[in-house]
């Protein structure tokens, strides 16, 4: 599984690396200290885990990767920016991440509220002008990915976080606000790895309760890591949520509750795979990783 996630990695890495040439060094008129910023928070350490998903089942339907390059960088931005955002002072106040001082420590907080801007509309401005893909996809991929990104899916479930600082959330309510803040996006991600595939209308569903599931394990991991990793591992500030006394998966059920949760979540993961009749061995060790990662 490694060597394919280090395909896509790479993949990914060279392909945002020319995006971010083309539209940001080329033009003269983008202020260089803008230009700087966009490139710290997005050519970084990240993982990489939503264009991986979205390349592995796009290339297990069969669709040429070529056709997957703009959407795989199209999520990365969306998910980068709301990294910038969620590290600002009045979110997270974070100072570190991927490794790296934050964007806001590194350079300042405008700028880092403007390269977050910049890196949402870069997403929507590289999916519209690929010319690789149909304009009937197209608008299908923007549709996904600003429904994900938007008020229903990660926008809002970062107010219900905000909102939910020193509050008790009820299980149910806990799920909404991971499902939406973290969950939308990676559910989006195998979306629209598959949308510009014939069999789409008939794997959607299962499609969608598989990245459901896959979601919400990944925030749960994400509470669990802030508790039991190191800073140095995790290239983000450990104990993060505790100190703003956020709703978590660990602080309202325990850890090893948490734990049981996120690997029943697995193993429903992996029966929708299967279900879905897609021969793909990486894909079933993703969804794995998701659990067992360490950062
Ligand atoms: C961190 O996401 C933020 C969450 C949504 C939990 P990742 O763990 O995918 O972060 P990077 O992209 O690898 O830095
Ligand atoms: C962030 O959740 C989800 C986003 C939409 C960025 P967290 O606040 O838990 O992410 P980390 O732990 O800072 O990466
Ligand atoms: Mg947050
Ligand atoms: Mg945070
Ligand atoms: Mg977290």
């Amino acid at each position: 599984m490694q060597t394919q996630l280090t395909l896509y990695q790479q993949r990914i890495q060279s392909k945002l690396q020319d995006l971010l040439s083309e539209s940001l060094t080329f033009h003269a008129k983008v202020p260089a200290k803008l230009a700087d910023a966009i490139k710290y928070a997005t050519l970084n350490n990240g993982k990489r885990l939503r264009p991986a998903l979205l390349y592995a089942i796009g290339e297990a339907l069969e669709i040429p990767l070529v056709q997957l390059d703009s959407s795989a960088c199209a999520i990365e931005l969306i998910h980068s920016y709301s990294l910038v955002h969620d590290d600002l002072p009045a979110m997270d106040d974070d100072d570190l991440r991927r490794g790296q001082p934050t964007c806001h420590i590194q350079f300042d907080e405008a700028t880092a509220i403007l390269t977050g801007d910049a890196q949402q509309t870069l997403a929507f401005q590289v999916l519209s002008h690929d010319e690789t893909v149909s304009d009937h996809h197209k608008i299908k991929l923007i549709q996904l990915l600003s429904q994900a990104s938007g008020v229903s899916g990660m926008i809002g479930g970062q107010i219900i976080d905000m909102q939910s600082e020193d509050q008790q959330l009820d299980l149910m309510q806990l799920k909404t606000l991971h499902s939406m803040k973290t969950g939308a996006l990676i559910r989006t991600a195998l979306m629209m790895g598959a949308v510009q595939s014939e069999r789409f209308a008939s794997l959607q569903s299962t499609l969608s309760n598989l990245g459901d599931k896959i979601g919400l394990a990944f925030q749960v991991q994400d509470d669990i890591l802030d508790i039991e990793a190191d800073t140095e591992t995790l290239g983000k500030p450990q104990g993060s949520d505790q100190q703003a006394n956020k709703s978590t998966f660990p602080k309202l059920l325990g850890l090893t509750q948490s734990k049981t949760y996120r690997d029943d979540l697995i193993r429903q993961a992996k029966a929708d795979l299967i279900e879905l009749q897609i021969h793909s061995p990486f894909l079933d060790k993703l969804i794995e990783y998701i659990a067992q990662r360490n950062h």
